[in-house]
């Protein structure tokens, strides 16, 4: 799917303006694409109809007409993934029917869908061992610990088939608040956390970046974290150098993490080399990850964020 930056190709052979649809439009995701696409002064929708829907998403799709659907709906489980493990019917149905249906349902009316998946799907092994080669696309996953992993993963394999489709995998992302999705919330209020090296998503740098593959009818899977890894403490530190200078926190092992989660957690790097090569042909780079935090925290800072 090429087109045009600001228009796009249609089977007529006409171009028209861009015109996004956001689906999981009350998600947290889908707030920060909205946000950013109105900033940007693009016309922007967004639906809450259910995924799984077939003939629901094709009246959606004829009624608002749109040129990219931004696919930010997914079962993530509440208060965590853990939930997915005794919802495994509930869970399949938004992550695997309905994520396919939503990408069949805009290839057969020409529309570019871009989805927020994630990169859960790995754990470190002794070809991707810490602090050596990251995954990259090409690899299969490897980590089937969670149920929404397992999901998550089988569906890449068939949904990467889709001509139309750009498969954006984020992981453990950060955002600029302190919402409670925000990783940095989330580790900040445990009592303890482990201290493995991960790579992560910070939105400021990649959500921008994420518009910018879409509108270029980009399609594929890529890696869609910053580059490099940061373990768990290295996050903390920085968070009590820059927020908040009284902050504590205490560390335990994996093994002694499992014993109070219902589900596995994954860990791993990813290998970003795909994903910066080709934002660079749009002129757009993404900051290395500890660097990418530091520039973050101090956004917050500036914010009042505390
Ligand atoms: N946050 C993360 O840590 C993270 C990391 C990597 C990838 N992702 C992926 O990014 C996507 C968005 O995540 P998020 O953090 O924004 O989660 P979120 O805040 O839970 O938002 C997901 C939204 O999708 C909706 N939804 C769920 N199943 C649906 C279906 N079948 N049809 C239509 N809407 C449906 C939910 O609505 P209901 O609550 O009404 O079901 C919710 O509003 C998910 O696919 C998630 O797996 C998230």
């Amino acid at each position: 799917m090429a087109a045009p930056n600001g228009t796009n190709g249609t089977s007529n052979g006409h171009s028209r303006p861009l015109r996004f649809l956001i689906w999981g439009g009350d998600g947290w995701i889908a707030g920060h694409l909205k946000s950013l696409l109105q900033g940007q002064g693009k016309e922007v929708h967004a639906t809450t109809v259910r995924t799984e829907n077939r003939e629901a998403v094709i009246q959606e799709l004829a009624r608002v007409e749109p040129t990219h659907v931004l696919n930010a709906a997914g079962c993530t489980g509440r208060p965590n993934v853990d939930w997915c493990e005794d919802n495994k019917e509930a869970t399949v149905r938004s992550n695997v029917i309905g994520a396919l249906n939503l990408a069949d349902c805009c290839f057969r009316a020409g529309v570019h869908c871009s989805v927020f998946a994630t990169g859960c799907i790995y754990q470190y092994d002794d070809a991707h061992p810490i602090g050596g080669r990251g995954y990259s696309e090409a690899d299969e996953p490897n980590f089937r610990g969670s149920f929404y992993s397992e999901t998550k993963g089988h569906v890449e394999l068939i949904m990467k088939h889709y001509n139309n489709c750009l498969i954006l995998r984020l992981r453990m992302p950060v955002s600029d608040d302190l919402h409670p999705r925000n990783f940095v919330t989330k580790i900040t209020g445990y009592e303890r956390v482990v201290d493995i090296p991960n790579s992560n998503t910070i939105f400021h740098d990649l959500l921008p970046a994420a518009i910018l593959l879409a509108e270029h009818n980009e399609v594929g899977v890529y890696n869609f974290t910053n580059p490099g890894a940061i373990s768990h403490n290295q996050v903390l530190h920085l968070f009590k150098e820059i927020v908040r200078p009284d902050f504590t926190f205490r560390n335990f092992s994996v093994e002694e993490q499992a014993k109070i989660l219902k589900a596995g957690r994954s860990n791993c790097e990813l290998d970003t080399t795909k994903l910066v090569a080709k934002l660079k042909e749009y002129g757009y780079d993404i900051p290395e990850v500890h660097d990418a935090y530091r520039r973050c925290f101090k956004r917050m800072v500036a914010a009042g964020v505390e």
